[in-house]
């Protein structure tokens, strides 16, 4: 099978499409056929093999696993001995944790949800980590109620643009921050303001909130503080390098603003939420662009930037490919 292969650390030239065995599945595990993938930042830190402890688990000098990919939708080939809830030609969308970047992945039947008719492939490996992780940001972490007023850093992209609408949803106030050139798209999705970020410095905002949601995670401590309500809380998805990763964690343990680090874990139960919230239209993801296999380095490289608008896809050839 082809996979999207690596076999060293470092930016998007190390990318090699590469024939590759057909992984075996085991008792608990699925075989799926895979039509698309979705990239997150995730995908470029394990590239890039940073920040560097990744590489106590991952690899001192070179990746261990040499298939990236974490994010799936395609349909199941084979079901292993001990799964009897998923069957043969099931269209799911799965998180691989690695691997499954390739024409074929084994994957745990607990990272594993059936996709209902209305959710095409694109979108629903779109909503893979993203959506679960803006779940657990605004309802998990950030506790977000009606009337709340709701602040989202980094509100146009993967993960920023479900949050809004999460938000949205539950009948709060929500505020997002990005750039201009997105800022009505961000209030198309339910912001009921935009700052833009590179007019306005965050920091010398008057304004007060419930629960800021800090995305990007460029925002410091010292903002928090001063933007946060009392009562307030804040959930960290995102961090501007090590030292300030350390910082918010110090914090989360022994600071005095209720500060959470949202960490999350993909598997059938976190993401069973998304797939009723497609259901019931709150949430549409937006797949701006979709790739080629060939051109994922392209792809990763997007990402990398810092500044795609919702989620960006890659198709996986497969004959009859059909969404
Ligand atoms: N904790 C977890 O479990 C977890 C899980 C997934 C992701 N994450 C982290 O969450 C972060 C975001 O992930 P993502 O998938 O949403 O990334 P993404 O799709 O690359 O998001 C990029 C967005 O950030 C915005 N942005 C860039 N510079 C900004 C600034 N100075 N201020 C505010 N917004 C800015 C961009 O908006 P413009 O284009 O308008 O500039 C763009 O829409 C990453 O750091 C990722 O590692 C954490």
């Amino acid at each position: 099978m082809k996979a999207i292969t690596y076999d060293r650390y470092g930016g998007p030239e190390v990318i090699q499409i590469q024939e590759q065995p057909q992984p075996k599945i085991q008792a608990d595990q699925v075989l799926i056929r895979t039509h698309y993938l979705s990239i997150n930042p995730y995908d470029w830190h394990y590239m890039r093999g940073k920040p560097y402890f990744m590489r106590l688990e991952h690899g001192l000098r070179k990746p261990k696993h040499t298939i990236l990919g974490n994010d799936i939708y395609g349909v199941i080939t084979e079901v292993g001995k001990q799964v009897n809830d998923l069957q043969i030609g099931d269209r799911v969308m799965a998180a691989a944790k690695l691997g499954g970047f390739a024409e074929y992945a084994a994957v745990a039947a607990s990272r594993v949800i059936r996709v209902p008719e209305g959710l095409d492939g694109p979108n629903a490996a779109a909503l893979v980590m993203a959506g679960v992780t803006a779940h657990a940001g605004v309802h998990e972490f950030g506790r977000v109620k009606q009337a709340d007023r709701v602040l989202i850093n980094g509100a146009s992209g993967g993960v920023g643009h479900l949050a809004i609408q999460m938000a949205h949803a539950t009948g709060a106030n929500v505020t997002g921050i990005c750039s201009r050139k997105n800022s009505a798209w961000v209030k198309s999705l339910g912001a009921d303001e935009v700052i833009d970020y590179t007019q306005t410095n965050v920091s010398s905002l008057e304004d007060q909130f419930d629960v800021i949601i800090d995305v990007n995670g460029n925002l410091t401590l010292a903002t928090y503080k001063q933007l946060l309500r009392k009562g307030g809380r804040v959930a960290v998805v995102g961090y501007n390098g090590m030292p300030d990763m350390m910082k918010k964690m110090w914090h989360q343990r022994f600071g005095s603003m209720d500060l959470k680090v949202v960490g999350v874990e993909e598997n059938r139960s976190s993401m069973k939420p998304l797939v009723e919230m497609v259901e019931k239209g709150s949430i549409t993801p937006h797949v701006s662009k979709i790739y080629s296999m060939e051109k994922f380095s392209e792809a990763i490289d997007h990402l990398e930037k810092g500044h795609a608008i919702g989620k960006l896809v890659v198709q996986i050839p497969v004959e009859g490919n059909t969404k």
